[in-house]
């Protein structure tokens, strides 16, 4: 391909190598990579894209209207290494032509396996009782201390039952829950296989002693998870969310976890990410949060990074994707 032929990609941060292997073998892009693993600024992000056929971005970038104008009329494909796609102005791209590659599926059973690891040591109180060794709080076998809730005859409730919820539940049920209960826009057959049973929203809140939040974020998702959900919820119940952030009032969840409205929670996920360092949340033992791991095997970013390479080249040739967001 003649220097004049080869498409511009701009590519928002240092990726791993599976992706990058893929993209400097096929031989059509002048690729132009933030090489750190640091977020790209905004204004390089913006200096970047000019001109650009496709960008390879993060869920950290936010490729809104100025993303886009200045990126220009070549703009063919913007592929995200993340299954969420809520970081992308869907509408004004869609409107605009351009294509979505996203990596759904190959970081289900990952972030599957995370979401059981946060709910079992937010509900075992895992990290307390790591703690508790290191500062020597453990003084002896104490019948009462650092108990917390168990899964076997429990009541587990799924909010947004797609691919990742769905493996959650299904890796729960060994636990020996006694109902899985799930709630979304539809009943979902594939819910059979879990023995799911579809309820209203309340009725999730007020019947379940886990709550797993696993939906995607949207106007309809943002800020869900207020007071009112938190006080329709049990006293001993645990929440969990390895959605987004923002589906979750995080004053509201702070006053619900002190004041003793719900036992514990467990997020993978918080706005803004990362979490200050001095957020109120993080002074409560009864929440525990990770920093947004939940697909961070290192054989799942590799297979993310490859499938994100593989789903631009496909936006940038004009042929069939193997992940394409349908808008
Ligand atoms: P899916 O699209 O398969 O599932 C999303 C689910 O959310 C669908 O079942 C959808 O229902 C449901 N949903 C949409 N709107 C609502 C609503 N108003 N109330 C309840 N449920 C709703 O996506 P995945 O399972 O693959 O991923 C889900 C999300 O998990 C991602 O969007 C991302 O934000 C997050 N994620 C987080 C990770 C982490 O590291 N913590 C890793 C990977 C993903 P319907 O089918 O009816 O639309
Ligand atoms: C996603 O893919 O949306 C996650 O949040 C990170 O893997």
């Amino acid at each position: 391909m003649s220097a004049q032929q080869m498409m511009k990609v701009f590519v928002t941060r240092r990726i791993p190598q599976e992706g990058m292997k893929i993209l400097q073998k096929a031989g059509m892009c002048n690729l132009s990579v933030w090489d750190s693993d640091e977020p790209v600024p905004r204004a390089e992000l913006l200096k970047g894209v000019a001109g650009a056929h496709g960008i390879l971005c993060l869920l950290s970038d936010k490729i809104d209207t100025e993303v886009l104008d200045a990126a220009g009329p070549n703009l063919k494909v913007i592929s995200t290494l993340s299954v969420g796609f809520d970081h992308l102005a869907i509408d004004e791209i869609k409107k605009r032509g351009i294509r979505v590659g996203y990596t759904p599926d190959v970081l289900t059973d990952a972030t599957a396996e995370l979401t059981v690891a946060l709910l079992l040591a937010t509900a075992r109180r895992l990290p307390e009782g790591v703690e508790e060794v290191k500062n020597g709080g453990w003084s002896t076998w104490k019948p009462l201390w650092l108990c917390g809730y168990g899964l076997s005859g429990s009541t587990v409730g799924v909010i947004g039952l797609g691919r990742i919820g769905l493996a959650i539940a299904r890796r729960l049920k060994p636990f020996g829950v006694k109902r899985l209960l799930y709630t979304g826009r539809q009943p979902k057959p594939q819910a059979q296989e879990v023995d799911g049973e579809y309820v209203p929203l309340d009725t999730l809140l007020s019947e379940c002693d886990f709550v797993v939040v696993s939906c995607s974020l949207t106007p309809d998702t943002q800020g869900l998870c207020d007071k009112t959900f938190f006080s329709k919820m049990k006293k001993t119940s645990i929440f969990i969310n390895t959605s987004r952030g923002a589906v979750v009032n995080q004053e509201d969840l702070f006053e619900a976890l002190s004041s003793g409205q719900i036992a514990a929670a467990g997020l993978d996920v918080t706005t803004p990410e990362p979490l200050p360092t001095d957020h109120p949340l993080l002074t409560l033992k009864n929440c525990v949060v990770l920093p947004h791991i939940g697909s961070a095997t290192y054989s799942t970013r590799g297979v993310m990074s490859a499938l994100t390479a593989n789903n631009l080249l496909a936006g940038l040739t004009g042929s069939e994707m193997p992940s394409e967001l349908k808008m």
